[in-house]
């Protein structure tokens, strides 16, 4: 049985509170790996991280090693094989994710460079705390020595709202006995903000005896811009009914993005989103962003599906996004510097 060494920043909050769990039960890594857990959190949540730490000591989870609860990252991420960056400042209402480059982009250099020091380079990096795209370009830039293909940003989450509203529509359009798991192959492309692209042309829903495209439920212009407007906006939605931004769902979109990219038992034929670095990338986006496309497993990785048949106006979708992008990591560069990533990565 092997045994990783998982790091979870803003182990305190609420997200981490319900990723654990799944870390801990086999639902991330597999039944057949054990987990060694580190909880890392700042000094003015060190209470709350040991009351954490003391909880999962009660749950005796079969799987966990050991955990530690700390505020030294040096000690959270010595050795580690996954991280998990939960940690940052919150959006409030009213505030779009990008607003958080200047409270979060520092302390992701802070971490990605002790990362850089004490980590075993073979570490896979999911980037969470937001605007989490060109958080996780700053990931990449200051641990030269992890390979950028090794570092990931959540769009998940986006993925399964999309799911999920699709599964709604399933119910209105009355086809009956479909599960969120028999929609396949939705996906979302570009920035985890109001600027991204949910995808639904390659997706269909498998039933026993049937097999549906997604697309066939969506047959007018203002279906799909329904559609498209309550993905992008679920998160400011979900921020105003609970005064707080997403947390069981989070946690349930990290542990499928971590499975699908990780777990060796999971399905390979499916297509996913992550945020990756763009950089060679076969739909002309530019390169050197971190933008989230529709992937699928390949030996070693994930590879980016390609020859997918893009409408004129997703195109302009997609360049929207990556213009909102490039903007992102200007303002970023300014606080950080320079953001150019010397290794072409693996696609
Ligand atoms: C989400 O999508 O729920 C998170 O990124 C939190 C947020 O700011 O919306």
């Amino acid at each position: 049985m092997q045994t990783l060494t998982v790091v979870i920043t803003g182990a305190a909050g609420r997200i981490a509170y319900a990723l654990i769990p799944l870390v801990c039960s086999g639902m991330v890594f597999g039944n057949e790996t054990r987990v060694n857990l580190r909880l890392l959190d700042v000094n003015f949540a060190a209470d709350k991280l040991q009351g954490v730490a003391m909880e999962v000591e009660d749950c005796n989870y079969p799987l966990l090693e050991k955990c530690i609860a700390t505020l030294s990252a040096d000690e959270a991420f010595h050795d580690a094989d996954v991280a998990v960056l939960l940690g940052g400042f919150p959006r409030l209402q009213g505030m779009e994710r990008k607003d958080l480059i200047t409270k979060n982009a520092e302390g992701i250099r802070e971490q990605s460079r002790t990362m850089d020091r004490v980590s075993k380079t073979t570490i896979k990096v999911c980037v969470v705390a937001n605007p989490a795209n060109t958080n996780c370009l700053v990931a990449m830039k200051f641990a030269p020595s992890i390979p950028p293909e090794n570092f990931t940003c959540l769009t998940r989450l986006d993925e399964e709202r999309l799911r999920g509203f699709v599964l709604q529509k399933t119910r209105e359009n009355k086809l009956a006995g479909v599960c969120a798991k028999d929609i396949k192959d939705l996906s979302i492309w570009g920035n985890h903000s109001a600027t991204q692209v949910p995808f639904i042309d390659c997706g269909y829903i498998e039933t026993p005896g049937s097999r549906v495209q997604v697309s066939e439920l969506y047959s007018s212009e203002v279906e799909r811009k329904e559609l498209t407007s309550q993905v992008q906006n679920r998160g400011a939605a979900i921020i105003k009914m609970q005064q707080a931004s997403s947390g069981l769902s989070a946690a349930n979109a990290i542990a499928n993005h971590l499975a699908d990219w990780l777990n060796p038992n999971v399905s390979t034929d499916k297509i996913f989103s992550m945020g990756i670095l763009s950089t060679g990338n076969p739909y002309g986006i530019a390169d050197g962003l971190v933008y989230s496309f529709p992937l699928r497993r390949c030996a070693g990785g994930v590879e980016i599906v390609p020859d997918i048949n893009i409408s004129a106006h997703v195109r302009e979708m997609l360049a929207a996004s990556e213009a909102e992008l490039q903007g992102e990591r200007q303002d970023a560069e300014s606080l950080v510097g320079d953001l150019t990533i010397a290794t072409r990565a693996r696609l």
